[in-house]
This record gives C-alpha cells, structure tokens and sequence, in this order.
C-alpha cells in the first residue's frame, strides 16, 4: 500500500515536470532551445529579400504595396522601432547590404541604386538598366535579372555575367568568405567550389532568399524552414511554415518574414532536450 503510495506519488512529480517543459517547450525549438516569437512589424504583405545593416541595427525588405501590385522596399530600425519607405525608387525588390562598407544597396525594375541613410532615400546607380530580382554584395556587387535570370556581377566598374555560373540560369545567389558562390535555379540548389572550380548540386529545396550572418555564414529560406549551408552540405536550423525570407541578427537570432509580418525568434533560454520526449514515455 505504503509503496503504491509512494509511486503514485512518484508518477504525479514526474507527470508536473513534463507539463512544466512541454509549456517551455511549446515555441519554435531551434539547436534544442525554446525560442518566443516577437512580432517586429505588422501589416506588411508578404515581405521579402530581408537584409540588416549590423553598423545601424536597420532591416530592409520589400514587401508587396496595397495601392496596386507593385513592390515597394521599406525599412525598419530595430532598435527605435521606426518604420518608412524608401524613396526615388521604382519597384524597389532586391535588398542587399555591404558588409564592409554598410552601404545599402536596392534592386527595382530599372537597376541598382544606393540609399542615402538620413534620408532613406535611394538614388540610382550605372551598374545595370535591367529589372533586378535580387542583389548580393561581398566586395563586388552581385545580382540577377527578372525574367531572364542571369547571374551578373559588377567589379571594377564593369558590369559582366558571373563567370563562375555562366550560361546557367540563377535566381538567388550568395557568395561567402572564400568567395564560394551559392545559387538558386529550377534544377535545385548549386555550390561553386572556388579553392577546385568545381560545381555540385547540394539540394533540392524551393529556395526563397539568401542570407548570411554577421560572420558571413550563408543562410537560405524556403516556404518551411531555415537552413544554413557551408561548402556541400545543407543543415535545417529550424522548421516554420509560410517563411518569405529570413535575416540574421548580430546575436545569432532567425529574423523571418511571414505572411503579413516579420517576426524574430527570441530564445527564452529554456532547454528543450530529446531526454524529456524519452521520459515523457
Ligand atoms: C542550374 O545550375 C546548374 C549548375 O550550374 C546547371 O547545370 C543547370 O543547367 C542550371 N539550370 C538551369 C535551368 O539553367
């Protein structure tokens, strides 16, 4: 009696325990951590091609403008909360930031231009005429035209296809500190291996958006997931459905763009391990 007690009692610390974790457990569980979703900026139509300037703490994104279809690139400062458009841009899209130099680089229908921060507005370069699709920059300033995706890259004032992808066609593109170049088309995922010249085929997700850290790690987004990637392999950092793009903040945190939102993932430090999903049976 006393024993059956005793396991009763047993089973019900136990049984509060789970409960207790399953509730910390309950957000977006990223590297075995719990993680809150907070809500950056609401009512923005299916925001894409995130980019975060470190230097200003300033996320820039297009999202789709409800006075007709058109695309219109915006900006929100993540510390002050303050929100705008950018202006002087047609059909702003593409949204790249230099790395080196913080400048801010924008893709619309007719080409390329900068932003001048203090007036978050944009004036247009010479690299390129051609409708922009999307915009990376690591030491020169790579991007891809609408509808042809072609893969170009403008360097030392000159405006040519990227070599490396040729005659191969390329929607999204991302270029990494050993200057590997990832691409995006319809045959999948591609990874250019600048130390062999080699190109291999690493996946066949529905790659949405290139990103990368502030260490220049490479990051995708697809429709469910964020990933990283390095040299030839793929990893799943995290699962969520309905993702337009994603960036990540100097901290490490997944900035993600939903539906009519952007959203980032708040670790709440809890530990969410596989041991519990054991115990809990
Ligand atoms: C995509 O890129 C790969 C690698 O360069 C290439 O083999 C393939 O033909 C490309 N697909 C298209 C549709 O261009």
């Amino acid at each position: 009696m006393k024993l059956l007690i005793l396991l009763g009692l047993v089973a019900l610390t136990k049984a509060r325990v789970i409960a207790d974790d399953n509730e910390n457990c309950n957000g977006v569980i990223v590297n075995g951590i719990n993680h809150e979703k907070q809500i950056l900026k609401e009512n923005v139509d299916k925001p894409y091609q995130l980019a975060l300037d470190y230097d200003t703490n300033t996320l820039y994104f297009s999202y789709t403008a409800t006075d007709g279809s058109v695309f219109r690139s915006a900006y929100i400062n993540l510390k002050t909360n303050e929100f705008g458009t950018i202006k002087g841009i047609r059909g702003g899209f593409a949204n790249a930031v230099d790395p080196k130099t913080h400048k801010i680089y924008i893709g619309g229908s007719d080409g390329i231009y900068v932003v001048n921060e203090n007036s978050q507005t944009a004036v247009k370069t010479d690299i390129t005429d051609l409708n922009i699709w999307q915009v990376f920059v690591k030491d020169d300033v790579y991007f891809t035209s609408y509808p042809d995706e072609n893969a170009y890259v403008y360097k030392d004032g000159e405006t040519k296809i990227v070599p490396e992808i040729g005659d191969a066609k390329a929607m999204l593109l991302a270029v990494d500190k050993n200057h590997d170049i990832y691409y995006y088309n319809s045959s999948g995922v591609f990874h250019y291996n600048k130390a062999d010249g080699t190109t291999k085929n690493i996946g066949d997700n529905t790659v949405n958006g290139f990103t990368h850290d502030s260490n220049d790690n490479i990051f995708f987004s697809t429709p469910t997931g964020v990933y990283s990637v390095k040299d030839n392999s793929v990893t799943k950092v995290v699962g969520i459905n309905n993702i337009y793009g994603a960036a990540i903040a100097a901290d490490g945190s997944i900035i993600y763009a939903a539906d009519n939102s952007i959203v980032k993932l708040k670790s709440t430090g809890h530990e969410c391990s596989t041991e519990l999903e054991v115990l809990h049976l």
